[in-house]
């Protein structure tokens, strides 16, 4: 049976903390779904065809990696796609306590869907969309917190605020 991950987030846009959990998963797994969160809720800088489109650009080298965007539960998301796995990176402990109640919280809803965490790169421990938008409106340097690819349409959004 092919082994099939999804690995959610908001992705606004993505760090390359992000992308490296992307690239070590797309090692360990045959499909791997990025599943992007449209949250009607929330006010992102990114859209969410734009958070997917920057997701694509940036794994566009991974035969096994696809990006989509999902409302509702992640649990169903990833029923739809046969998926059996969720990865979520682990920047530092900080993060286990909300991550582990959402791994809880799926394994309520979806027992059979297992949640795994990868060990977040020490050079991205401290990254976050937030931290990159933050530095992006003060026009401080991206270079290595993003991929490259994607440096100028941040700089983009906040140049037509
Ligand atoms: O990058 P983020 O914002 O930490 O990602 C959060 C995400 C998208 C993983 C989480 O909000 C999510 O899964 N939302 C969908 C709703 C859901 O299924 N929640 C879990 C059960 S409470």
């Amino acid at each position: 049976m092919a082994k099939i991950a999804i690995i959610p987030g908001s992705f606004d846009p993505i760090p390359n903390g992000q992308l490296d959990v992307m690239a070590r998963s797309a090692k360990l797994f045959d499909k791997v779904y990025v599943a992007v969160l449209n949250n009607t809720v929330k006010s992102p800088l990114f859209s969410a065809d734009e958070r997917v489109a920057l997701i694509q650009r940036v794994t566009k080298g991974f035969d096994n990696v696809y990006a989509e965007s999902f409302a509702g539960l992640l649990v169903d998301f990833a029923k739809s796609k046969n998926a059996q796995f969720i990865i979520k990176g682990l920047r530092a402990v900080s993060d286990y306590e909300y991550e582990c109640q959402m791994a809880l919280a799926n394994r309520n809803l979806a027992p059979d869907i297992e949640t795994f965490f990868i060990t977040s790169s020490p050079n991205y421990s401290y990254l976050s969309s937030s931290i990159v938008k933050e530095l992006a409106r003060h026009n401080a340097p991206l270079e290595n917190l993003v991929p490259n690819e994607i440096v100028q349409d941040i700089y983009n959004k906040f140049n037509k605020i």
